[in-house]
């Protein structure tokens, strides 16, 4: 498991690990070193880690750099990311999350001077995303994505959340209607909106568009879920009701929500990463973060000392 401890040696130390594990010559070290989490925690937190008896990854981060033209803006960063769990990306304005959340579904290659560094290894099939030169759609679709603000398309409820499985080929209105119904089901929109289904998206709420968006996102069924601040825009009801939607929606798909609200990253995540600078400071199970974080900067920006 990546903890980072305290002391700059144990960054160091963690950097090294990383290294040898890349070169493949300590897999089993990295094992065990990855269950051995509870070793230096509480009780509560060993009884959770024997609860959740098998943890698939789903995307292995390493050593991940990006550079806009010359501008290094991701640093080196190295994450585990879990199958059907909710991994928040949160730090202050500017560090990075952004640009990390675009790395996935290799959105940045629709603009030009970028390079990036390292690899994201999807599984199960354990292909190197940014090693892909040709079939970049064949990586988007596996991944939706949902942005800051809600962003429908000026089309009717129903056409928005049709209009992924319309591109991946479906044609048939009795698999269209059923693949609408369900997404908007599990964006827990359906019962506002079934009755309404051709009239504007636009002549939603703030919040019914951001969670419409999310049934599009999910309708072509993705693996993996990007989320950037999906939240920041909407009143604390709907970000409640988002909230409680991306933790039912985690039984089915990976979740990977930025957040620059510590609080939401704790209210519903499992696993946080707390970045500053294009750098991974520290990554671990949500609790374990909030309750005892091991740097003294995620405490810092965790009791909100800064941005
Ligand atoms: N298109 C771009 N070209 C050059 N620099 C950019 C671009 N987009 C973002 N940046 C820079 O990258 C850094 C990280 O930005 P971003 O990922 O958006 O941060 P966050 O989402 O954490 O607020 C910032 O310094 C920002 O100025
Ligand atoms: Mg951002």
């Amino acid at each position: 498991m990546m903890i980072i401890n305290k002391t700059e040696d144990k960054i160091w130390e963690y950097k090294e690990l990383q290294k040898s594990i890349h070169s493949g010559t300590v897999e089993y070290r990295e094992s065990k070193k990855e269950y051995s989490v509870s070793e230096k925690s509480d009780e509560e937190y060993e009884i959770i880690s024997k609860k959740e008896d098998k943890i698939n990854v789903k995307l292995d981060v390493i050593n991940l750099s990006f550079y806009y033209g010359k501008n290094q803006i991701l640093k080196n960063i190295s994450v585990k990311i879990y199958e059907k769990k909710i991994t928040a990306v949160m730090g202050p304005s500017g560090c990075g999350k952004t640009t990390f959340l675009r790395c996935f579904n290799r959105m940045h290659d629709l603009y030009s001077d970028i390079k990036y560094e390292g690899e994201i290894i999807i599984y199960p099939d354990g292909k190197n995303i940014l090693a892909e030169k040709k079939n970049l759609n064949l990586i988007r679709r596996r991944f939706g994505m949902v942005f800051q603000k809600p962003n429908p398309f000026p089309k009717s409820i129903y056409e928005n959340v049709a209009y992924g499985l319309r591109i991946n080929g479906i044609k048939s209105k009795e698999e269209l209607d059923e693949k609408v119904e369900k997404a908007l089901k599990m964006a827990a929109l359906w019962e506002e909106v079934k009755d309404k289904l051709k009239k504007n998206a636009y002549e939603l709420s703030g919040g019914q568009q951001q969670r419409l968006c999310i049934a599009r996102a999910i309708a072509t069924e993705p693996d993996v879920l990007l989320l950037d601040e999906p939240t920041s825009a909407l009143d604390p009801v709907s970000t409640a009701k988002i909230e409680e939607l991306l933790v039912e929606l985690k039984k089915n798909i990976t979740i990977i929500i930025v957040t620059h609200n510590p609080r939401q990253a704790a209210r519903i995540s499992d696993f946080t990463m707390f970045m500053y600078f294009g750098e991974l400071i520290e990554y671990d199970r949500t609790q374990k973060i909030f309750v005892n974080p091991s740097n003294k900067l995620t405490e810092k920006y965790i009791v909100g000392a800064f941005d």
